[in-house]
């Protein structure tokens, strides 16, 4: 057997069918959507590395900054045999953990691109021979089954994607991860916190210009994978910092009037002058609110660290 084994968990036309529900949905109804998981082709996973090498950008960096002066405390609390990582795209920030918990057995990293898992699986097994990768290609909001692993088992789903959730998606998204954990086993969980709108939004509209290329290849997704025959140029990347909700949403907006066809699915696509798409909502977090949100799932909060300057945090919370 490969030291390396992949599982996936949809079939290979699951993608296509999904895309087409989504976009079938989201460009019919008022005010237009689509889910920000459709970015991230190889185009887009390479964007997204850019932007978290942006200044702009300082999630990546101040979650790296826990991971790596926490590591120690997070292996000693757990003492994992199994580490689960939802999202888990590079695995970059992955592998100061995995360096800390001396006693891991297996690793599962688990993304919807199954280019990016068999790269990083690959480059952590050259570092780790002992190590047993276990990758699987699996949408997490979709609910899936884990191998058959040691435990105690570590859950983490860092980065802060959690945010890209709605809240009603968010509880049912920890339960289900609490149903795949065992009493005692834990969960390793980054949440971007509440600051200042101007920091906020130069996040997610880099003076650069990366994260408008990165929300625009949507519509180049779109184009290829349905024949559609949208225009990048027509529309501007907009991100809005929402006070009430405390998300950030990234829109792109028709500059004119205009129509797009897409005809894999039969369908013209009305834009009014200014009409806009919403392509992401990224949450920002407070203590209280992860503590009661973890609490409803049937985790209890252990930890709660941030970085030097209080923008980000991981929590370690037990499966009760
Ligand atoms: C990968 C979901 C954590 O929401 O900050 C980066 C994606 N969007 N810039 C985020 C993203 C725009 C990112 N996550």
């Amino acid at each position: 057997m490969s030291p390396l084994a992949v599982t996936r968990t949809l079939p290979a036309d699951a993608t296509t069918a999904a895309l087409r529900a989504d976009v079938a949905h989201g460009l019919t109804r008022t005010p237009k959507q689509l889910p920000p998981k459709w970015f991230y082709d190889a185009r887009g996973s390479d964007l997204f590395e850019a932007i978290t090498a942006l200044p702009d950008y300082y999630p990546t960096r101040a979650e790296r900054e826990i991971l790596i002066s926490r590591s120690a405390d997070i292996a000693a609390a757990t003492g994992a045999r199994t580490l689960v990582e939802l999202g888990s795209g590079s695995s970059d920030k992955t592998r100061h953990l995995i360096k800390a918990l001396t006693g891991l057995h297996t690793y599962v990293p688990v993304d919807v691109s199954e280019s990016a898992l068999a790269a990083a699986g690959e480059a952590l097994l050259a570092a780790h021979p002992e190590l047993t990768v276990h990758a699987l290609v699996a949408d997490f909001q979709q609910g899936f089954a884990l191998p058959g692993t040691p435990g105690p088992r570590l859950l983490a789903f860092l980065g802060g994607t959690i945010g890209n959730l709605l809240p009603d998606e968010r509880a049912a998204f920890l339960r289900s991860v609490r149903d795949l954990l065992a009493p005692g086993d834990a969960l390793l969980l980054g949440t971007d916190l509440v600051k200042d709108e101007a920091t906020l939004v130069a996040a997610y509209d880099d003076a650069q210009g990366v994260t408008a290329e990165f929300d625009k290849n949507v519509l180049n997704v779109i184009n290829r994978e349905l024949g559609a025959d949208f225009d990048p140029d027509d529309f501007r990347h907009v991100a809005v910092w929402d006070t009430e909700r405390e998300w950030i949403e990234m829109r792109l907006r028709a500059r004119r009037e205009l129509t797009v066809k897409v005809p894999a699915l039969d369908l013209v696509v009305p834009f009014a002058a200014g009409e806009e798409i919403r392509t992401e909502i990224s949450a920002k977090f407070r203590e209280e609110g992860v503590r009661g949100e973890l609490g409803a799932a049937g985790f209890e909060l252990r930890e709660w660290w941030t970085d030097e300057a209080g923008r980000f945090a991981l929590s370690l919370s037990v499966r009760t």
